[in-house]
């Protein structure tokens, strides 16, 4: 049997992936860097394993493949991913095909694909999203490189991934990187989702003094109003969920240090390299350092005392943090998207806007019912925040203040809400006819000769001050 498309590396989403192929009638030969786990693998494969052939030899697992190849990389990002390419290479004919399906540094698939043109053979970076789950029964996936190499995979992409109303979560998005690119941002917005969840989770536990199973109970109920999500979701159950050894909800037995692989902090990073700023995913990033610092909190917290950050429900009502939740929501998508446009121009992608927010309805980790709504306004006008299309103008108007208060009630009683905070000074900022950016502007002609622009004049002009502070 010539398999129709290989995948390299056995972890858990390349199990899962390459188990995904096999079951939508799709013939696929493995290989692992560890042998062992091959016939292991295909065991656990059970009959899916008739639709599989296990090669410990690279040669032979290349030989497997039915011309012109097609062979998916699911192996760690970074320097595995160039090692897996380096051992590769002697073994592929011209027209053979990588696919990276890791979490790319998008940097790197720039350049892993401008090496692989350079020596004829085609390359796709596509981001994946939806965990284990996913990867088994259907991702939704960001595919970046050549158009006429797209089609080649499409069929296979196509069949294995999400579907929303019937259409698959897989787009091919631009040349490039630009498969990854996106799928960092989307984890920067799962960072800023997931941090926003939990700082209203830590409104209820340590304010309202809340129990973790009634805590589930409010994250349930708003998964089934404007919230709907998946995380949110999931976070009803992981609160309502009991550790078996205490008997005590799992929640209060995890420790507050949070992990993190890196592609909340690319987007930041690459956010301040494009000049596009995403706060609330900023503060997401920084949330999860300042979390692992543990040591320094906990002097932090000898050193200033334990303040009362109890609230009551006149303070902030559940309704009113529901609300805080909408607006965080809708604000940290406009940054992500504009970030996306952003890069999009820079890199001359030309990424399809709405279709993006339309891959993330299944499947992904981030998908939710609001994503129908952008990709809505972003069909009208795909380069407009999304704060300003006029149906989220509207949710933000009546979600605003909500907002609002959570933010400046939990920072009264000393309740850490960065994210919040921050989606509240991104509005106001946003909504500033006139910033302080004056003062910027005078403060570095001053100390610079930087020059600035007048409100009454074209041009550029100095103050008063120019060579004045020299002489004093
Ligand atoms: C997804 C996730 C996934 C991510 C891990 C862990 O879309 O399926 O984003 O790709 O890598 O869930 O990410 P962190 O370790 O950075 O939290």
């Amino acid at each position: 049997m010539q398999a129709d498309i290989g995948l390299i590396g056995l972890g858990t989403m390349g199990s899962m992936l390459a188990m995904n192929i096999a079951d939508n009638d799709f013939t696929v030969a493995v290989h692992n860097r560890t042998a062992s786990r091959i016939p292991d693998f295909l065991d656990e494969a059970g009959a899916l394993a008739e639709r599989m052939t296990g090669h410990e030899d690279l040669a032979d697992f290349v030989a497997a493949i039915a011309k012109p190849r097609n062979i998916i990389l699911m192996v760690p990002a970074g320097a595995p991913v160039d090692a897996q390419i380096e051992k590769l290479r002697p073994h592929l004919d011209d027209d053979d095909m990588i696919i990276d399906t890791g979490n790319a540094n998008f940097h790197d698939t720039q350049r892993r694909a401008a090496e692989a043109e350079a020596e004829g053979h085609p390359y796709l970076g596509v981001g994946v999203s939806g965990g284990a789950e996913g990867a088994r029964f259907g991702p939704s996936m960001m595919v970046g490189g050549p158009e006429a190499e797209w089609e080649r995979v499409r069929p296979i992409m196509e069949a294995i991934a999400a579907k929303f109303d019937g259409s698959p979560c897989v787009a091919r998005l631009g040349d490039g990187g630009a498969g990854h690119f996106v799928k960092t941002v989307h984890n920067g917005i799962e960072y800023a989702d997931m941090q926003l969840i939990a700082e209203a989770y830590g409104v209820m536990r340590d304010g309202l003094g809340m129990t973790a199973e009634a805590i589930g109970e409010v994250f349930d109920r708003w998964n089934g109003g404007p919230l709907q999500s998946y995380l949110i979701e999931i976070s009803g159950k992981v609160a309502t969920a009991e550790d078996e050894r205490t008997g005590r909800p799992v929640l209060d037995i995890i420790l507050d240090r949070a992990g993190q692989k890196g592609t909340g902090r690319w987007t930041a990073i690459e956010s301040q390299m494009l000049g596009a700023p995403v706060p609330v995913i900023e503060a997401a990033v920084a949330a999860r350092n300042l979390s692992a610092m543990r040591e320094l909190r906990l002097q932090g917290a000898e050193t200033y005392g334990a303040p009362d950050r109890r609230l009551t429900t006149d303070e902030v009502t559940i309704d009113t943090l529901e609300q805080a939740l909408i607006a965080g929501k809708i604000l940290c998508y406009a940054q992500g998207f504009d970030l996306l446009n952003r890069a999009s121009a820079e890199y001359g992608w030309g990424l399809p806007m709405p279709r993006i927010a339309e891959i993330w309805r299944a499947g992904c980790i981030i998908r939710s019912a609001m994503l129908s709504d952008m990709a809505a306004a972003l069909s009208e006008d795909p380069a407009r925040n999304l704060a300003l299309a006029p149906g989220f103008a509207a949710r933000i108007r009546d979600t605003i203040d909500g907002l609002r208060k959570t933010a400046i009630t939990a920072q009264a009683a000393a309740l850490p809400v960065p994210a919040l905070t921050s989606a509240v000074g991104y509005f106001d900022t946003l909504t500033s006819e006139r910033t302080t950016a004056n003062m910027l502007q005078a403060q570095r002609d001053y100390f610079g000769a930087h020059s600035f622009e007048r409100v009454d004049q074209d041009g550029s002009h100095h103050g008063p001050w120019l060579g004045q502070h020299l002489k004093d």
